[in-house]
């Protein structure tokens, strides 16, 4: 294992308990693999816009579009992370729960590297990845007990990894 991928999607920096959690997976990785590299997406510190006009088209298959008015396009950001999540051997998450799922900057990740004709294909048996599968450590951290509220964190990322490739996926709570 050669390069790690960490990502991290609390609002509450070093201090937050799913980037603590998600820091033990990384330092039993670095154990087994003492030269690994880990590269971070934080996706606090560096925000990800939501998609835009012209990716929401080019994904629907439709012609045009109007990229956003500053910074990167939606396009340029999923090149980017897709490149990013490609040149990893495994990836760690680190996710609170919000409002019973993943919070808005996880799905914005996860809207741009969750691309039709790219990361996955549309096929008559459904969406099959394309991406080859590595290990993907995932850390949540909640404030109420798991068994006292519905969860559409973990279930939903049981469906949208796998859509992608990614299927081996060891949660950390
Ligand atoms: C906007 C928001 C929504 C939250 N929604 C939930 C929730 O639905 N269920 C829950 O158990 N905790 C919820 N919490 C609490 C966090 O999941 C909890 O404090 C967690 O430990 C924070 O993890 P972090 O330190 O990694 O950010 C919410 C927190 C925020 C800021």
């Amino acid at each position: 294992m050669k390069k790690i991928l960490h990502i991290t999607a609390s609002a509450r920096g070093e201090e937050s308990a799913s980037y603590l959690l998600s820091q033990q997976a990384i330092a039993r990785l670095r154990e087994q693999h003492p030269e690994v590299r880990v590269v971070v997406r934080d996706l606090h510190a560096e925000p990800l816009p939501h998609v835009d006009n012209l990716y929401a088209n080019t994904l629907g298959r439709k012609q045009g579009g109007t990229p956003h008015a500053q910074g990167r396009s939606s396009l340029a950001w999923s090149d980017l992370l897709i490149e990013e999540l490609k040149a990893a051997d495994a990836l760690v998450i680190a996710t609170p729960m919000h409002n019973f799922t993943v919070p808005s900057s996880l799905k914005a990740w996860l809207d741009h590297v969750v691309r039709i004709g790219v990361t996955f294909n549309s096929t008559s048996a459904g969406k099959i990845g394309t991406l080859p599968d590595r290990p993907v450590y995932i850390a949540i951290s909640r404030g109420g007990a798991r068994d006292r509220q519905p969860d559409f964190l973990e279930p939903y990322l049981r469906a949208i990894l796998p859509t992608i490739g990614l299927k081996d996926l060891r949660f950390i709570d």
